[in-house]
């Protein structure tokens, strides 16, 4: 879901409010739109090519349509010119009606564009939620399929001289697949099978799409069946705590991770005799989860791994050593975790993973602004999997203030609280961010800057030494009442 999309800047907002006008469907024509959606299970890759000419000099902003069912599941969004690497700026149109079956995009393009001039902008997306397991129920040796529903046509506020849309299965084997007959706008046939690709289109010379007069007479649905082989993953909920300690140098990391498998529900009993016979067979079945490898930081340390049994002995973790200072090198600790039990169709798992990593290799001191600087990953990448609702929990050390914060893309929702643990005695700051649908692109940074007022460096010996004094006097206390006892005992 676009979820992410309402909280962009308060600017944004503005210039969305300003410019939602109508498009103006003489600006640019769509010499070719090709769509090619990479089918998968909680994860799905759809790229558009816009081949795009300018109708009038000065234009430069060019706008997409999503049809509403798209927009709700795309999780993530980036749009760049064919061949560069540089993202260009977006931003979501607000709704003029609620009612519309399609929503605006506005991409900036690097400049303004004469009079027949071309480009190709390539949108990338991932949706998440877009497949369903089909049937929805299976016998632990079935195998597992699922279905994707998607517009035959891709809309567009513009005219289109030519589009195509091309669904890629992850192998040949497709079940079935829409085949539609006497389309509008195709001249040949209306779709192609070739390997795993079902292709609809070419259709010629369709004229803006984007209004509900098209939408009703010529938009249609079109559903693929696939076979897929990995189990459909989604973490129903994972909570992030990251404790930053000046006292330890240390940054703790814990996830609790709530793992669900979303593939079809496991019917009928499950047979741990054909799980080992088909793991033995290595032939496991597609729908099963036996493992997971995560990738974790280098330097981690103490890495702990267990669920509501307890400690979780089956695990592995290959640690990579601490990088050097300033190093870009992409090392990672890899974590091939085994859950205690295969985790079948409409299984639930839920883990507690932690680790504990030297201070000094997220965080930094900048004396100029007498700040720390601390960087904080937001997730740690389930492959394959979408995360429902995430919360990240950042917790500084006691007595932090002015503090400011970057997330790599915003937050549902964030606020600031402040936690109170064991001999603190003011408590911590702490900073909480909430995200629905994240994906592997999603992976990225939370940016903390703060100061720690030289009293609060004093706060915690103060705090400590007070609590040993408290059991000095305790001890004295009861070694009291033991004497008198003894003395009793005695008497
Ligand atoms: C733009 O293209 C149209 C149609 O191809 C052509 O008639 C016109 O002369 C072109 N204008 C410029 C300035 O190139
Ligand atoms: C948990 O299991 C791991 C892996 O066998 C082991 O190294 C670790 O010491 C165990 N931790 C506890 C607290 O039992
Ligand atoms: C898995 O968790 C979800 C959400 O908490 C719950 O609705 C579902 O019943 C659980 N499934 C099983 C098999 O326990």
């Amino acid at each position: 879901m676009l979820r992410h999309w309402c909280s962009t800047s308060l600017s944004l907002l503005i210039a969305g409010l300003l410019s939602s006008e109508a498009v103006s469907a003489k600006d640019f024509e769509n010499t070719a739109i090709v769509r090619q959606v990479d089918l998968a299970g909680s994860l799905v890759q759809a790229t558009t090519t816009y081949a795009v000419k300018a109708l009038r000099d000065g234009a430069d902003v060019y706008t997409v349509a999503l049809s509403t069912q798209d927009k709700e599941r795309t999780s993530w969004m980036e749009a760049r010119l064919k061949g560069q690497q540089k993202a260009l700026v977006w931003h979501a149109r607000p709704l003029d009606t609620p009612k519309t079956d399609y929503h605006f995009v506005d991409i900036k393009l690097p400049k303004r564009l004469g009079l027949n001039e071309t480009l190709n902008i390539v949108l990338d997306t991932v949706q998440t939620h877009a497949t369903k397991p089909w049937p929805e129920q299976s016998a632990q040796k079935d195998e597992q399929a699922l279905i994707y529903k998607t517009g035959l046509y891709v809309i567009s506020p513009y005219r289109t001289l030519v589009q195509r849309t091309k669904l890629k299965s992850p192998s040949p084997r497709i079940i079935s697949h829409t085949e539609l007959e006497d389309i509008s706008f195709a001249t040949g046939a209306p779709f192609t099978k070739s390997g795993s690709t079902v292709t609809y289109g070419p259709f010629n010379n369709i004229p803006p799409s984007s209004n509900e007069a098209f939408l009703e007479k010529h938009q249609d649905e079109v559903l693929i069946h696939f076979h897929y082989d990995h189990p459909v993953l989604e973490v129903l909920k994972l909570r992030r705590a990251v404790e930053v300690s000046h006292w330890g140098a240390n940054l703790n990391i814990q996830d609790d991770i709530h793992l669900r498998n979303a593939g079809p529900k496991l019917k009928g009993h499950f047979s741990r005799l054909d799980h080992q016979a088909q793991a033995f067979y290595k032939k496991p079945a597609p729908h099963v989860l036996p493992s997971l490898t995560l990738h974790l930081p280098p330097g981690i340390r103490n890495t702990y791994y267990y669920d509501l049994i307890g400690n979780v002995s089956t695990s592995r973790l290959r640690a990579a050593p601490r990088l050097p200072r300033g190093s870009n090198a992409k090392l990672s600790s890899v974590l091939e975790l085994r859950p205690r039990y295969p985790l079948l169709g409409g299984w639930n798992y839920t883990f507690t993973l932690g680790w504990d990593a030297p201070l000094g290799d997220s965080a930094s001191y900048d004396s100029k602004t007498g700040k720390y600087y601390v960087k904080v990953p937001i997730m740690t990448v389930i492959p394959g999997a979408v995360v429902d609702e995430a919360e990240v929990k950042v917790t500084l050390p006691e007595g932090a203030d002015d503090f400011e914060f970057t997330p790599p893309f915003p937050a549902k929702s964030m606020w600031i609280s402040t936690e109170k643990t064991y001999l603190d005695t003011s408590g911590r700051p702490t900073l909480t961010f909430e995200y629905n649908d994240l994906t592997a692109k999603h992976d990225g940074y939370i940016y903390v800057s703060y100061r720690v007022p030289i009293s609060a460096h004093f706060q915690k010996p103060v705090a400590v030494s007070a609590a040993f004094m408290g059991l000095f006097v305790l001890a004295i206390f009861w070694r009291r009442i033991d004497l008198r006892i003894h003395k009793t005992k005695k008497a």
